[in-house]
């Protein structure tokens, strides 16, 4: 829960992470993840308000998140506003999780504005985004099997590095070399799309079979691919819409290397923003953000609202 104003600046962005309780079991267990959100999400909101200093008095929109995730998680918190909003009488907007990504952006970068392309890489997407103004978006291309950050949770698991992988194959990629060739995968024409299925079953592969290959270099030169790919796709979509300012989006845009290696692009005189990193993994903020710029666009949800697991853009 977050309270931000004018879109930009936040109040409060109080964060309850479940990683410890989902560790033991490898990944994210749907069913435990909305009895957590319910347990919490009123003691969360309390200490949003708190922090921020602010009473309902003061609050112009209630902007759940409505998709796209996990139902039974988005639900809570969509009833959850629902109710907030019907019982205080405050203007209601539901917002794209996607959408809130992207958001995360104008807080970090407070003077950025559309036009740009976004890379959006999360746990359950990978796609580029032509951000044409604040509520308009044009998908240019996405993957077609799965996410970037499912490929990096799958490596860390293989590996033997345990959940959430991303930030441990990211660590452990420090300490090795990108020495081993991993296939990308091209599709022909011309299209922006990903694939990662391909990388993922290779690295599963080689370390079947090669049981004493070096972690720190499989993880690296994991990395190094996946990155590659992303920003041959990023160029080709510059490329084709003439928009030279691009923004990383997503939980995977905290990872080091791909942090590094999309910031050589501002030598060709490409303009790149990323969020902090404390927004760029979930979080209400970035939510509320975007939740600002649909209520100024004059946006308005009902109570009939639902949650939409696979929301699009
Ligand atoms: O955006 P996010 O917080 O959640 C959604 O999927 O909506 O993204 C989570 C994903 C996970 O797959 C996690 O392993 C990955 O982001 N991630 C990273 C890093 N930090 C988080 N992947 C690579 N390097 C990181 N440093």
């Amino acid at each position: 829960m977050a309270i931000v104003k004018n879109g930009r600046e936040v109040l409060s962005n109080i964060i309850d992470t479940q990683i410890p309780i989902h560790e033991k079991y490898g990944g994210v267990v749907p069913e435990i993840a909305s009895r957590n959100h319910i347990e919490a999400i009123s003691r969360v909101t309390q200490k949003a308000l708190e922090e921020a200093k602010v009473t309902w008095e003061d609050i112009t929109a209630i902007t759940p998140t409505y998709g796209p995730g996990l139902v039974g998680a988005l639900l809570v918190g969509v009833s959850y506003a629902k109710a907030l909003a019907y019982a205080k009488e405050i203007p209601f907007v539901g917002v794209n999780h996607i959408q809130g990504h992207i958001a995360a952006n104008y807080i970090t970068h407070q003077k950025l504005e559309p036009p740009f392309l976004c890379i959006m890489m999360s746990g359950g997407n990978t796609q580029i985004i032509h951000v044409k103004n604040y509520i308009e978006f044009e998908v240019l291309g996405k993957t077609r099997d799965d996410a970037i950050g499912e490929a990096f949770d799958k490596v860390a698991r293989v590996v033997g590095l345990g959940y959430p992988g991303g930030p441990k194959v990211d660590k452990l990629a420090k300490e090795g070399q990108a020495n081993i060739e991993l296939p990308k995968t091209h599709f022909e024409g011309d299209t922006l799309d990903f694939s990662f299925s391909g990388i993922k079953t290779a690295v599963i592969n080689l370390h079947h079979k090669t049981p004493d290959i070096n972690k720190a270099d499989l993880c690296a030169s994991f990395q190094k691919t996946v990155t590659e790919t992303l920003m041959e796709n990023v160029e080709k979509a510059i490329k084709k819409t003439g928009v030279r300012a691009i923004a990383l989006a997503g939980g995977v845009s905290s990872n080091s290397y791909i942090r590094k290696e999309f910031l050589e692009l501002e030598k060709s005189g490409i303009q790149v923003y990323m969020p902090d990193l404390k927004l760029c993994t979930d979080n209400a903020a970035m939510i509320a953000s975007a939740g600002y710029y649909n209520y100024i666009a004059g946006n308005r949800s009902t109570l009939n609202l639902n949650a939409v697991p696979n929301l699009k853009l």
